[in-house]
């Protein structure tokens, strides 16, 4: 049986590359699995205060991530939904793992780097200013490893940008196994479960991923957007000058970046999508494009707008979540103190 688990930032609603790039697999998970499979999805919290938060705002956004995994589909019969700072195993975890990481194998870690070339101001050669990083930002993939191997998760659904970090992940259980070695290893070396759509680009920058951050709104479609928005957005997507419609990501990656939603929402191959716009212009193209996209939102989005305001029921889904959680970690728990010596 598959012990699958993965996480979402509660940082803002979820915009399209989230949905296609994992959410939307989230539930196809939940809609492939067996009897004995178990499915666990937390909001991470914890990770999500490695940048300034407004505590106002990532209240709200915590209670309405947690609306979104239920419009979406996410059955809280069928699959564990909960709050990661509702459970405090992950972060026990974490210290552990702290203590059994190399700090060169953070170092290397291309979120982290890029974090720190944010610091350094202008120039590439410049000090790094450290009054704008915190050590949770270093030590952030280790808390991650933590969320998945305190499930003894077995498969990972993430796009493609959390692909170092599960690597760190199976790093560390096989040091960990290694280190504190019984009969059996304790941990397994978690999967990471890619989707076709690993990573959809900006509408507005075709070589940045979709974000959340991007201060261009235009850039991303969010789970809330109006069907005008979506037609707008999506018509003014940067795309190129070349006549008719080829799936090149690498020299034209804005109308790769199409197709690629495209033929996510349609669920059909992107190479076999493009052929049926080899004669066609990129009008043609964004107008179908639009249509899939607000097919694709149309009913979470009102299941969202139904759902975010019953806080009594949220509450309870998210109550009985944690619950499970932790119930499940503890037993992990109580293996790993035994076999540290802390017990
Ligand atoms: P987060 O919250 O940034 O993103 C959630 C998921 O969305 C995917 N994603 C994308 N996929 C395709 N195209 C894009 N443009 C795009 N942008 C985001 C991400 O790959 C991710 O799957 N560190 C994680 C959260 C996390 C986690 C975990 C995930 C914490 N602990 C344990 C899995 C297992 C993150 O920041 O995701």
């Amino acid at each position: 049986p598959r012990i699958v688990f993965s996480g979402i930032q509660p940082t803002g609603l979820p915009h399209l590359g989230n949905l296609l790039g994992a959410l939307l697999n989230w539930v196809k998970l939940q809609r492939d699995a067996g009897p004995d499979d178990q499915l666990i999805y937390s909001i991470v919290g914890w990770h999500a205060l490695t940048l300034p938060q407004d505590p106002q705002a990532l209240s709200a956004a915590r209670r309405e991530m947690l609306a979104v995994l239920l419009a979406i589909g996410i059955d809280p019969e069928r699959s564990i939904m909960f709050h990661q700072d509702e459970n405090p195993h992950h972060t026990e975890l974490a210290w552990v793992f702290n203590c059994i990481t190399p700090m060169g194998k953070l170092r290397r870690m291309t979120t982290w780097k890029s974090r720190l070339a944010t610091s350094r101001n202008t120039r590439e050669d410049s000090e790094v200013d450290e009054s704008l990083l915190n050590a949770g930002l270093f030590t952030y993939p280790v808390l991650q490893a933590a969320d998945i191997l305190a499930y003894k998760a077995t498969h990972v659904p993430v796009g493609e940008d959390q692909q170092q970090h599960l690597e760190l992940c199976r790093d560390l259980a096989d040091i960990f196994n290694r280190a504190f070695k019984e009969d059996s290893p304790l941990f397994p070396l978690p999967q990471h479960v890619i989707t076709p759509s690993r990573r959809i680009l900006s509408l507005k920058d075709p070589s940045s991923k979709m974000s959340k951050s991007a201060p261009d709104v235009q850039s991303r479609i969010l789970l809330t957007d109006t069907e005008a928005q979506i037609r707008a957005k999506i018509r003014a997507a940067v795309t190129d000058s070349i006549v008719g419609v080829t799936y090149d990501p690498v020299t034209r990656p804005g109308t790769a970046n199409l197709l690629t939603i495209l033929a996510a929402c349609t669920d059909e191959d992107v190479v076999e999508v493009a052929k049926r716009y080899s004669d066609k212009g990129h009008g043609h193209l964004k107008n179908d494009v639009a249509d899939a996209v607000e097919e694709l939102i149309k009913e979470p989005r009102a299941e969202f707008e139904r759902l975010r305001g019953e806080a009594g029921y949220l509450n309870a889904v998210a109550r009985d979540g944690a619950t499970k959680a932790r119930a499940l970690s503890e037993a992990t728990m109580r293996e790993v103190r035994g076999r540290i010596g802390l017990m």
